[in-house]
């Protein structure tokens, strides 16, 4: 028994290219084991709290030791079940389309909230920065309209499959299984063929999770 915490970034539902292989991979997953756990958290269909001056106070008391007021400790123990809520996971699943060379808003606004000190991450002067999301894996299903994969040119302006890795790893993630859904702004034909090689791909990286 395996708990997928599924994390859905687009808003376009039936026509997103990045939920219709995502649907393959949870499908795979369920399949593989009857015991298999799904979670899916929809980023457009919950409400997520401001990280307004409180929590940044707080975080910044974490951050050097100190007590918080109140206020801030009120403040931060909504971070704090948020991030609980997430580390329950045994693996992790995040679709998501490029926007604007990088990610949709309500992702990074997500991202933002769970990405803490002594949470998701530590820092020492003797050790430096430390994840402390371990031992998970992560699969990232990128549809992006653009081909970004098929020069170095491209490759520089893709800050979504870099940002994402780059952050993952940031919290601990070692082991993550990056899927590319590229170019979706073109033809029907060869689009359906994209999203049906980068669908294969998933259902085999489904049924090792
Ligand atoms: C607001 C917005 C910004 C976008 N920015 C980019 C971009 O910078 N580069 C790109 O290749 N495609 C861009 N696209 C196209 C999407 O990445 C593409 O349609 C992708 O398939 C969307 O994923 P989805 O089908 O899962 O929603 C953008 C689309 C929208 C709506």
């Amino acid at each position: 028994m395996s708990k997928l915490l599924y994390i859905e970034a687009s808003p376009r539902k039936d026509r997103s290219a990045s939920i219709e292989v995502a649907q393959s991979f949870v499908s795979a997953f369920q399949d593989a084991d009857a015991n298999n756990l799904v979670e899916t958290l929809d980023l457009w269909n919950v409400v997520l709290p401001e990280f307004h001056g409180a929590r940044i106070n707080a975080k910044y008391r974490v951050l050097h030791g100190e007590n918080p007021s109140t206020e801030e400790a009120i403040a931060w123990e909504e971070i704090s079940s948020m991030v609980t809520h997430f580390k329950e996971a045994d693996s992790y699943l995040f679709s998501l389309p490029m926007w604007n060379f990088s990610i949709p808003y309500k992702l990074k606004h997500y991202i933002d909230l769970i990405c803490q000190p002594g949470l998701t991450w530590s820092f020492s002067p003797e050790t430096g920065y430390q994840g402390l999301v371990t031992g998970k894996s992560a699969t990232l299903i990128l549809a992006r309209g653009g081909e970004y994969s098929s020069s170095a040119e491209a490759g520089a302006m893709d800050f979504q499959k870099t940002y994402m890795e780059m952050i993952l790893g940031f919290i601990g993630f070692q082991e993550i299984n990056t899927i590319l859904v590229e170019p979706t702004l073109t033809d029907p034909e060869p689009k359906e063929k994209t999203v049906a090689s980068a669908k294969e791909t998933a259902i085999n990286i489904a049924r090792q999770s």
